[in-house]
Parts: structure tokens; sequence; C-alpha cells
């Protein structure tokens, strides 16, 4: 172990130096664009129990009363076993579910294991413990019904403003977390996934954290291989998606629903094929389509590179995706759309083809969760859709929608800077679904209106 270990710790600081390298040609390149503040501090946080003690875990929602408990441990031979029950240490129930692991280079991960425990009741502690060894652990499953609320951050890492973000976070009660995207920023150095998923453990193991992915989780190798590992080797192997559940093809989109179908959140891949013809695209307009805004008052999106963004900082990046499918968010009466990648806060006006409309989403950058690449100060005063954006500032922090009825939902932003108390930006949402003169539009009109036999 101890040469093995050495020999990548060699690798690694080679590595660092060909990344450092290129990052420092890239942000010359980029340096006349927008200049970012110093990095934050990276906090490494160690696995100091037995290597059979479970580390890393996170749990995630499948299906209605379902959760997937993920964890790695570095010893082989822990069951893929997560026994449970609502009081501590009286476990009524086990289950058996699966493992994986990956290699990158000369790294190769612990044995990850993903474990789908339920049925279980909504809105109920449940303590666990994982592979029969270790602490235990306590989560909540969401609630069955309205109200829920979903706290979104995004562009997460590992930094001491991430810590604080988290902390904020954990201050206020909440059943979910949403995650548009860059978790651990990595960067092809894997145990960077490790210290992160034992940095997030703490949150990430009492509520469902349902992610997709962002640039940071592509991982194209930063050498040339003549094998070398496929995109999203780590986030794949680590971060499932209950993709099946929702009928789509891959883990880098999927949807699912919450409060007992009142709130239905469909999560958009950046980095995966988006034109008309794509299996993303197919899949996204049977998802919306099979929504029944009746059941269903809110519709959701996630999605890593925003369509709406004034900043400088990766400008027109999702010009591409927008193009290819807002009509389909726009005619499914999508209310809020969020994304990450430009490390600020934004929130446009309700916008449908660049133009302010009041059927169309209201779009939200919330990609401000305190990674090391630090804040994107750069708001473009005279960007062409400036008069849209309602409010931009580059600060840290995070945002809760909470969802109070099916008519009505509250969003707040919370900027680190402040106690939790202070709300940064907030507004008050109709959802679409109870907008009359909106439902009319849906379709065109030369579509049949579904909502005919009420009007
Ligand atoms: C364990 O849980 C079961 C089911 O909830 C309950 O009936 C039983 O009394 C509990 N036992 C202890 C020792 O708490
Ligand atoms: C929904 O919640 C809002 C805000 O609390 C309230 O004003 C409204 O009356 C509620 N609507 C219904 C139908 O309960």
């Amino acid at each position: 172990m101890g040469t093995g270990t050495a020999r990548y710790v060699l690798l690694l600081a080679a590595r660092a130096l060909l990344v450092s390298a290129l990052l420092a040609a890239f942000f010359t390149a980029a340096a006349a664009e927008y200049v970012r503040p110093p990095p934050g501090r990276i906090i490494l946080t160690e696995h100091t129990e037995p290597a059979a003690h479970p580390q890393q875990v996170h749990v995630s929602a499948v299906g209605a009363n379902h959760m997937r408990v993920s964890w790695v441990t570095d010893d082989k031979r822990v069951p893929s076993v997560v026994e449970y029950g609502r009081s501590s240490r009286n476990y009524t129930a086990s289950a058996t579910g699966e493992h994986t692991s990956y290699r990158y280079f000369l790294y190769t991960s612990g044995k990850i294991h993903h474990v789908k425990i339920g049925p279980l009741e909504p809105g109920t502690v449940y303590y666990y413990r994982c592979g029969m060894a270790g602490r235990e652990f306590s989560l909540r499953t969401p609630p069955a019904a309205l109200p829920i609320e979903l706290v979104l951050v995004g562009d997460l890492g590992q930094t001491e403003w991430t810590a604080s973000t988290l902390a904020h976070v954990g201050k206020a009660d909440h059943d979910m977390v949403l995650v548009p995207g860059d978790l651990s920023y990595a960067d092809a150095q894997q145990p960077l996934w490790d210290t992160f998923g034992r940095f997030v453990q703490r949150h990430a193991s009492r509520r469902p954290w349902m992610a997709t992915q962002g640039n940071h989780e592509v991982e194209a190798p930063p050498i040339p291989s003549s094998s070398p590992p496929p995109p999203f080797a780590a986030y794949g192997a680590r971060w499932p998606a209950p993709h099946e559940e929702s009928g789509s093809p891959s883990s880098l989109y999927y949807s699912f629903e919450a409060a007992g179908g009142a709130v239905h959140v469909a999560m958009l891949g950046s980095y995966a094929p988006f034109g008309a013809g794509s299996d993303q695209y197919r899949w996204l307009a049977r998802d919306l389509a099979g929504v029944d805004r009746r059941a269903t008052p809110w519709v959701v999106v996630l999605l890593h590179a925003p369509w709406y963004n004034t900043n400088a900082a990766h400008q027109g990046e999702g010009e591409a995706m927008r193009e290819a499918m807002e009509r389909l968010l726009f005619d499914a009466r999508v209310d809020v759309v969020f994304a990450g990648h430009v490390h600020a806060y934004e929130r446009f006006t309700r916008v449908y083809n660049n133009e302010a409309n009041p059927c169309g989403p209201v779009y939200i950058t919330i990609g401000d969760g305190g990674n090391r690449e630090g804040l994107a100060f750069d708001f473009e005063k005279n960007h062409k859709l400036a008069p849209l954006s309602v409010t931009r500032e580059a600060s840290f922090g995070h945002g809760r929608l909470r969802v109070v009825n099916a008519t009505t939902a509250h969003w707040a932003w919370h900027r680190n800077a402040d106690a939790e108390s202070v709300v940064r930006d907030e507004i008050w949402l109709d959802s679409l679904a109870a907008n009359a003169a909106c439902r009319q539009q849906q379709g065109g009109p030369a579509a049949v209106d579904p909502w005919n036999d009420e009007l």
C-alpha cells in the first residue's frame, strides 16, 4: 500500500502541475473578461474510523416511498445491507442492495454501496445503519403532501465557503436538497470525490439530495490515454439518479414527483445531447406531456448552464440548449427553472424567448454554493437581458422554494453574509396551472386544451 500510495501521490503531483499549467493558460485567456477572487481554502475531510465503517453516506429519493442509501467502504468485504427502523437502535427491517466501484487511471474507488430501502412512511424519521458496522444515521422522508420545502444550491465544492453555505442550510428545516450540478470540484483528482462525500455527509445522510450534472462532473481525462475512463465515471458510480423510474434512458436526466405528486421536478442534462432528435429531447417531451397539471400544480426544472444569464461568466453557454428546449418548457408551463454554473445569484422575471412573458418560467441562477473558483462578479449592466433581470448579486448562499399549496410558493435567497433570518431576495409565486390566461394558451391555439372540460 505504501509504494502504491507514494506512486499515486507522485502522479497526482505531476497531474496537478499539468492541470495548473492548463488552468493558468485558460485564466490568462479569460482574464480580459472577468477576474475571480482568490480561491477559497479547500477542506479535506478525512475518514478516521475503521475501514469497514461507512463513509460518504448520502440518501436520495427513489419513487414515491423509497430511499436509496449510498455509502463507501474501504473494506471490500462489507455487505451492501441497510438495517432501519423508526426508533433508534431498533431496526425492524433490512434491505440488501448492490455495490460498484470504478477506476480512474491509478485510482481505484472504495466499495460504493447503493441500497434501496422501503416502502417508507412519508414525513417520518428513520434510523439506519450501513453495512452492519459503525454508527447510526437518521433521515427524514419527504412529506406526502404540500407544503414542502426544497433547498436549492449549486456549484458546491468543499471549501470554507461551502461549509458556511451548508451551515446556513442546516440552520432551518427543509425536506429535500436539489443540486443543479457541480458537486465535488475533484476535477479528475479522484480522492477529492471521497473528501467531498465525507464533507456533505452530515447533511446528505439526513435529507434526500437530488442532483443533476455540471461540467465538473464530466471529468474528461486530463492526460492522454489509450483507454480513458468514461465521462461521468465518478459521478455515475457515486451519485446515481432514479432515471429508470421516470422512463429516462440516462442517469444524466430524469424526473421525480415530490409532495405526493404536487410537484414535478425535471432534472435536465446540460452535458448530454439535447437537440431535437436526441434521447433527452424525446424523453423530456414525453415526461412533460405526462404531467397532469390538475394533480400536479407545480413543475420545476433544474439544469446546469443557465439559459438566461447577464453575468460575463459563461455568457451564452446555455444558448444552444435554450434554443433546442425552451419551447417544450414554455408549452408545459414550467413554473421555475433553476441553473448553476455561474457563481452568483440572479433571478429573472417570467421569460420566454428573450422577452418577458407572464406564462413563461421564472429563471433563477443559484450557482453560489461556495466552490474554490470563487464568485463571478461581473454582471453586464448593458446586457440585452438586463431589463428582465430582477435581482443579481455575486455572493455565496442558497435558496429555498417553499411550495405552500396548489397555487402559492415562496422563493427566498439566503446570503451567507447574513444571519439565516435575513432574506436577500424573495418572491411569492403563483402556479401557472392556476393561471387561467396561461392555461388557455397551452400548446398553441390549434392544440387540444387538456383543461377544456373545466372551462
Ligand atoms: C421496536 O420497534 C417496534 C416497531 O416499531 C416496536 O413494536 C417495539 O416495541 C420496539 N422495541 C423496542 C425495544 O423499542
Ligand atoms: C395558499 O397559500 C397562500 C399563502 O399562504 C394563501 O394566501 C392562500 O389562501 C392559500 N390558498 C389555498 C387555496 O389554500
